[in-house]
């Protein structure tokens, strides 16, 4: 049984009086009988966040680089997240991909340092909207996977968890119809199936992201393949993050 996980993304959002704060409120209300919390604040607050949340909800970082150490200005390491206290690291988010022209190579590589630092590699995958309106989006996500995680060994693979975010729905409002969701995210259990056996596909979680709320999650996480959400504007407010949370249980 897949524990279902609801993972706040705070993107570039709050000042750090803000973030503690949202933090403080969260580990105030958040009761984790059901469903695991996880939070990725920006970089920069980590530390403080841990300070406050210690176990109980999992911190992550939203980023991490391709390379293991060095002369690389202004990149943190997986090592470096992982001497810090993180547990977990995005990698591949489209907004990434997109504004910092992270290739599917590149996220490979961020996978392959994100594992061996011993963090746990949330990858993200999703097609843009012209890839949806010519019904291409499985082919894209099919190769997503192929280029930047089915190199991985069965053992690396069962630590990764996905979240398909279709990238017409992040931000705008426009959320995918559970049907939408569900069809994608069944397709991605298959491939795994395909690639590795049965019971991987059957233990890997898979979170959907894109215009999550409180009001929509419900009928999302209803859906035999959908394993929780990656949350973005609504994971700025405590309660609206738990609310959507509390519809998991
Ligand atoms: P929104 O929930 O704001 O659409 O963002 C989704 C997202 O990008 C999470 O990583």
């Amino acid at each position: 049984m897949r524990k279902k996980l609801i993972a706040g993304n705070w993107k570039s959002n709050l000042a750090k009086s803000n973030a503690i704060q949202l933090a403080e409120a969260i580990l105030e209300q958040g009761i984790l009988v059901d469903f695991e919390l996880a939070i990725f604040p920006p970089e920069i607050f980590i530390d403080s966040i841990l300070e406050v949340v210690k176990s109980t909800v999992k911190v992550g970082a939203q980023n991490c680089s391709q390379y293991t150490e060095g002369a690389f200005t202004g990149e943190t390491t997986a090592l470096q997240l992982a001497s810090a206290g993180v547990q977990m690291a995005l990698a591949g988010h489209s907004e990434r991909r997109h504004l910092f022209a992270e290739t599917n190579e590149v996220v490979k590589l961020k996978i392959d340092k994100v594992l061996s630092a011993g963090l746990t590699p949330v990858f993200c995958c999703g097609e843009a909207l012209e890839t949806r309106k010519a019904n291409e989006q499985n082919n894209w996500v099919e190769q997503q996977l192929e280029e930047s995680l089915f190199h991985l060994t069965q053992a690396d693979f069962s630590k990764v968890i996905i979240a398909y975010e279709p990238i017409w729905a992040i931000g705008t409002g426009v959320v995918a119809t559970p049907k939408e969701a569900e069809e994608m995210h069944e397709f991605i259990r298959k491939k795994i199936a395909a690639k590795y056996d049965a019971a991987t596909a059957e233990s890997t979680r898979i979170l959907y992201g894109g215009s999550v709320k409180a009001d929509n999650a419900k009928a999302l996480f209803s859906c035999p393949n959908i394993d929780g959400a990656l949350v973005g504007g609504a994971s700025l407010k405590a309660n609206e993050f738990l609310a959507i949370a509390n519809a998991a249980k």
